[in-house]
């Protein structure tokens, strides 16, 4: 088989995987998350959220990889297809392990794009000396493609595009010589910065360089309990949307990356690694940054309101002000490591998205590893070009379909045909094959009958907010256009895996004959 990529080590494969799931959602999707949700009581829903769904996913979906790659397949249609081979329709299933990849990486590469240009500017020193709305008000330029007041023509566009060809072009040197270096490099860095302003956050001090409260003040307001929260159906199902993203899980990136495991090699103590990395990340280095930062200067209140409108402001309108305030020198170095952390926590998922769709056209039809990367390029620039150019309302729509829904309804479908078509006991064999570590036998019974359960009751809970979204008509045409092409992208998709069933099929009879 063509397609014989490999994991270089077992750290970089570990590295690679935490880089999957480290990503902007641990750093501006967490912590707005978590204020919104019941702060401190939002920890007990995201934390049973994890050790129900999160942890048995990862296994799941680490070993189903592995299993897949044994035979030769690299991406969800077949990777699926092979745990049931009689029935047709698990191919199609495995279509959302392409699409949601896809989909996400349009929004969330121009997203990743801003932090390349934000490291620039604040290497160039823009923000000194603007005021509060000033720093404000050049994000909100910098996203109108219409203005270009930020001193480079069409300044989202070109960076954007520098961004895409910086992914394309690592993806194209293979996954040990391009996704695991770059993890390497990225997360390492990633940490340092990101333990570097979690110290100057949490050491804030009020009537220090402006600042009006304490850095713990922050922290305490993001880790204050509210346990009326935790009857609340929103923040379960609030919970339960962070753990999927910020875990990748869902989206069929890890199938993707464990379908290069060697076959006896471990999968349980891997898996374990590189979630529970990404929790740190997130809980510790996620909540101790952004948050205590801007409530250090601007108070609970205002950030209250500013967290409305979600993550994106406060990291990229508010924060490139504040560092400001620590003088020239500091602000660069802080600009530096906010937006340089962000990005390696960008690029590290990225490159995961990307990998899937590779894999199926270097399986399924003899691609060559470099323009099977090229054209991942071009799918995104197509696919992401709404999202820049009706930012943030084309944007959100992706965020909402590829980011929240499909993630549900791809890991319900897919515990299922693990649990039960499949089978616990080939299932467990799987898990446990070369583990390093003794996975909890109790593991078996949440695998076959909790999980299920809970994502069925997660997916039955979300559906009225489905609802309530396809039946608002006050939408703009741009967004029902977006969502057009969506489904478009789907059923070509599905097309396409029907072409290689077809083609697998044909060359089955020639060798059988
Ligand atoms: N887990 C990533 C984050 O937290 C997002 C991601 C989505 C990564 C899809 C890979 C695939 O930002």
């Amino acid at each position: 088989m063509a397609n014989t990529d490999s994991w270089g080590s077992r750290v970089g494969l570990i590295l690679a995987m935490a880089g999957n799931a480290v990503g902007l959602g641990n750093f501006l999707r967490f912590p707005v998350q978590a204020i919104q949700n019941g702060g401190g009581a939002f920890i007990i829903p995201y934390l049973v959220c994890f050790l129900l769904m999160g942890i048995p996913l990862l296994w799941v979906e680490w070993s189903m990889g592995r299993f897949g790659g044994r035979k030769g397949n690299h991406s969800t249609p077949f990777i699926l297809h092979e745990m049931d081979p009689k029935r047709a329709m698990w191919k199609y299933i495995g279509v959302f392990g392409i699409f949601t990849n896809l989909a996400v990486a349009a929004y969330y590469c121009y997203l990743e794009s801003w932090t390349l240009s934000y490291i620039w500017h604040s290497i160039a020193g823009s923000f000194n000396g603007q005021t509060a709305d000033q720093v404000a008000g050049f994000f909100s330029n910098y996203v109108d493609i219409n203005t270009t007041t930020t001193g480079i023509p069409f300044e989202p566009i070109v960076f954007w595009l520098i961004c895409l060809a910086l992914n394309t072009w690592i993806l194209a040197q293979g996954l040990s010589g391009g996704v695991e270096k770059v993890a390497k490099i990225g997360m390492p860095l990633l940490i340092i910065f990101g333990i570097f302003l979690a110290v100057k956050a949490v050491t804030l001090t009020a009537g220090e360089n402006g600042a009006i409260n304490d850095g713990t003040v922050g922290l305490n307001f993001l880790w204050t309990p509210d346990y009326s929260s935790i009857w609340s159906a929103k923040v379960w199902l609030a919970a339960a949307g962070q753990i999927f993203f910020t875990l990748s899980v869902g989206m069929g990136s890890i199938h993707c990356y464990a379908s290069y495991v060697k076959k006896k090699d471990d999968i349980a103590l891997n898996a374990m690694s590189a979630g529970w990395m990404n929790e740190f990340v997130e809980v510790v280095l996620g909540a101790s940054i952004i948050i205590p930062i801007s409530i250090g200067y601007l108070g609970i209140d205002r950030v209250v309101e500013l967290t409305q409108s979600g993550g994106l402001g406060l990291g990229f309108k508010t924060l490139p002000y504040l560092f400001t305030q620590w003088g020239p020198t500091l602000a660069l170095i802080a600009g530096v490591c906010w937006f340089g952390l962000l990005f390696f926590a960008g690029i590290t998922s990225s490159l995961a998205m990307g990998t899937p769709v590779m894999g199926f056209l270097k399986d399924e039809f003899g691609w060559k590893h470099k323009p099977a990367a090229w054209f991942f390029g071009l799918l995104i620039l197509i696919l992401g070009l709404p999202t820049v150019i009706w930012f943030p309302s084309v944007f959100d729509e992706y965020d909402y379909w590829a980011g929240t829904v499909s993630l549900v309804v791809f890991a319900l479908v897919e515990i299922i045909l693990f649990a039960w078509v499949f089978g616990m006991d080939k299932g467990w064999k799987e898990i446990t094959t070369g583990a390093d570590i003794k996975v909890p036998t109790i593991f078996r019974l949440i695998i076959k009958f909790v999980t299920p359960l809970f994502l069925g009751f997660v997916f039955i809970m979300s559906l009225p907010g489905i609802w309530d979204k396809i039946t608002d008509t006050s939408a703009p045409w741009q967004v029902h256009a977006s969502r057009v092409l969506l489904l478009v992208l789907f059923l070509t998709i599905c097309w396409f895996v029907r072409v290689a069933y077809l083609k697998r099929k044909a060359a089955y009879k020639t060798t059988h004959r």
